[in-house]
C-alpha cells in the first residue's frame, strides 16, 4: 500500500556532530503524525531504538483504529459497541477483509463460501489422535493450523488473489471446527461435525457441546453472546500476533503458517494468554476478603506478580471491549440463572478498588478485554484452558486481514529490524587448551 496519508512537513534530526537530518512527516487520517525514518540510516548512519516498539508504527493500515487516551476501537471506522449491539461476526468478518459492510448478496454470499469450508479433511482428524489427550489447546491449535498447509496447499501461493482468498475462507471456516475438535479430544468425546444450516457460533457451540448420546440445541442468547465475544476479539491493530503474522508473512510464507506463528505469539500470559490466566488469578483470590492482598502484591515491585485482566499498552482509559464484555457476563450469567457466581462477585470487588487505588489510577492501568471474558466463557461451559484458543479463533480474520493488506501492499518488502551492538568485539579464536 503506498502512502495514503498527507504530507505533514517535516522533522530535523540534529545529531551530536552538527549533521541535520530532514525526515518527512505524514498524518493519517486519525491519530498520531508518524516521523518517517526509511531514510535514517541512508543519511545519518544511524538507526532508531525502540525495543518494545512503544513509539513505532510498523506499517500504513487502513484496518482498526484505536485511540488509547479516548478508549475507541473502530473496525474499518466503525465504533465496537455499534458493531457488537447490532452486527455479527461473519458480518464483521467481511467488513474487516473488504473494507465495508456487505449487501445483503454479499453477506449471503460470504456466509455461503464460509459454510461450505467449515468441514475438515477426513484425514486431518487423525492429526488430533499424535497429541496426548492432556495436550493444551493451544498446542493443538499451534500445531493444528500449521498443519493446514500440508492439506490445502492448493491455496498456499500468496502471489494468486484466488489462493489467498480460498485460503482466508477456509482459516475462518475451519477454527471453529479445529478448536472444537481440541476441545473435544481434551475431554475423551468424539468429534462432532459442522452443520450447514446453522449459524457460525451455533454451530461451533455444538461442536463443542453436543455428545451423540442425545440431541443438543443451541441457546440463541448464548450463541449471540459467544457471536459477540468474536466480534470483540477480531481485530487490534498492530498488537504482538498481528505483528507476529506481518512479519511472518513478509518473507512470503504460506498463509496457514502465519496464522499458526500469530496463534503462538498470542498464547502468551501477556496477550492473549491474558483470559485464561485472568480468571485463574481470580480462582487464586477466592474471595473478596482477600483482594487488599493480591493488590499489595501487584503494586510491589520485587513481586512479578500482576493483575492480569489489568493495563494494555495502548488503552490508557476503559478498554471498550471490557465495557462491553461486562455487559455480555451478566446477561449470560442471569440466562444460565447464576446467581452468585463467587468469581464474578470478585472481579466487581477487585475492578471497583482498582478504579480508585492510586496506583491504578497513576499508571492508567484500567480493566481490558480479557478481564471478564474469562468470566462469560467459563459460564458458557468452557475450560480455562480453551480461553485463548477461543480468542485465537476470533483474532484469525483479524490477523488474515492485516496479512491480506500487507501481501497487497506494492511497497511491501521483508521485515528485518536491525539493533544495537553492545557484544564483544573482534577478537581472535583462542584452542582449548589456551583457555
Ligand atoms: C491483550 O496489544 C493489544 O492490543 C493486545 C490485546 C489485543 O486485542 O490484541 O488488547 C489483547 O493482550 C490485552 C492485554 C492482556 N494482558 C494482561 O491483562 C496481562 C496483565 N497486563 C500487563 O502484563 C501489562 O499491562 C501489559 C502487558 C498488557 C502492557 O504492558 P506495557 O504497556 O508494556 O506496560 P508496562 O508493562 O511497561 O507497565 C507499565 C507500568 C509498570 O510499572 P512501572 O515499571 O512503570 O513502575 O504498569 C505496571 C508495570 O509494572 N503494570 C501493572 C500491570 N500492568 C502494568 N502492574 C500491576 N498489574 C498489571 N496488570
Amino acid at each position: 500500500m503506498t502512502m495514503n496519508a498527507k504530507p505533514a512537513g517535516e522533522a530535523v534530526l540534529r545529531l551530536p556532530d552538527g549533521t541535520e537530518l530532514k525526515l518527512p512527516m505524514h498524518q493519517g487520517s486519525e491519530g498520531p503524525a508518524v516521523v518517517d525514518v526509511r531514510s535514517l540510516y541512508k543519511q545519518g548512519r544511524v538507526f532508531t531504538f525502540d525495543p518494545g516498539f512503544t513509539s513505532t508504527a510498523s506499517c500504513e493500515s487502513q484496518i482498526t483504529y484505536i485511540d488509547g487516551d479516548e478508549g475507541v476501537l473502530l473496525y474499518r471506522g466503525y465504533p465496537i459497541d455499534q458493531l457488537a449491539e447490532k452486527s455479527n461476526f461473519l458480518e464483521v468478518c467481511y467488513l474487516l477483509l473488504h473494507g465495508e459492510l456487505p449487501n445483503e448478496k454479499q453477506l449471503t454470499d460470504f456466509t455461503r463460501s464460509i459454510t461450505y469450508h467449515t468441514m475438515l479433511h477426513a484425514q486431518f482428524d487423525r492429526f488430533f489422535e499424535g497429541f496426548r489427550r492432556d495436550a493444551h489447546p493451544m498446542a493443538i491449535m499451534t500445531g493444528a493450523v500449521g498443519a493446514l498447509s500440508a492439506f490445502y496447499h492448493d491455496s498456499t501461493d500468496i502471489a494468486d488473489p484466488r489462493q489467498r482468498m480460498i485460503a482466508s475462507h477456509r482459516m475462518i471456516a475451519k477454527m471453529p471446527t479445529i478448536a472444537a475438535r481440541a476441545f473435544k479430544y481434551s475431554i475423551g468425546q468424539p468429534f462432532v461435525s459442522p452443520r450447514n444450516e446453522l449459524g457460525y457460533a451455533d454451530n461451533f457451540l455444538r461442536m463443542c457441546f453436543m455428545v451423540p448420546a442425545e440431541d443438543y440445541e443451541v441457546n440463541e442468547v448464548l450463541a449471540r453472546a459467544m457471536d459477540r465475544i468474536f466480534i470483540l476479539h477480531a481485530d487490534h491493530e498492530q498488537n504482538a500476533s498481528t505483528s507476529t503474522v506481518r512479519l511472518a508473512g513478509s518473507s512470503g510464507a504460506n498463509p496457514f503458517a502465519c496464522i499458526a506463528a500469530g496463534i503462538a505469539s498470542l498464547w502468551g500470559p501477556a496477550h492473549g494468554g491474558a483470559n485464561e490466566a485472568a480468571l485463574n488469578m481470580l480462582a487464586e483470590i477466592g474471595s473478596v476478603d482477600r483482594i487488599p492482598e493480591f493488590i499489595a502484591r501487584a503494586k510491589d515491585k520485587n513481586d512479578p506478580f500482576r493483575l492480569m485482566g489489568f493495563g494494555h499498552r495502548v488503552y490508557k482509559n476503559y478498554d471498550p471491549r471490557a465495557t462491553v464484555m461486562r455487559k455480555s457476563a451478566h446477561e449470560v450469567l442471569a440466562v444460565l440463572g447464576i446467581k452468585d457466581d463467587p468469581l464474578l462477585d470478585v472481579a466487581m470487588e477487585l475492578e471497583k478498588i482498582a478504579l480508585v487505588d492510586e496506583y491504578f489510577v497513576e499508571k492508567k492501568l484500567y480493566p481490558n478485554v480479557d478481564f471478564y471474558s474469562g468470566i462469560t466463557l467459563k459460564a458458557l461451559g468452557f475450560p480455562t484452558d480453551m480461553f485463548t484458543v477461543l480468542f485465537a479463533l476470533a483474532r484469525t480474520v483479524g490477523w488474515i486481514a492485516q496479512w491480506t493488506e500487507m501481501i497487497e501492499d506494492p511497497d511491501q518488502k521483508i521485515g528485518r529490524p536491525r539493533q544495537i551492538y553492545t557484544g564483544a568485539k573482534t577478537r581472535d579464536y583462542v584452542p582449548v587448551k589456551k583457555r
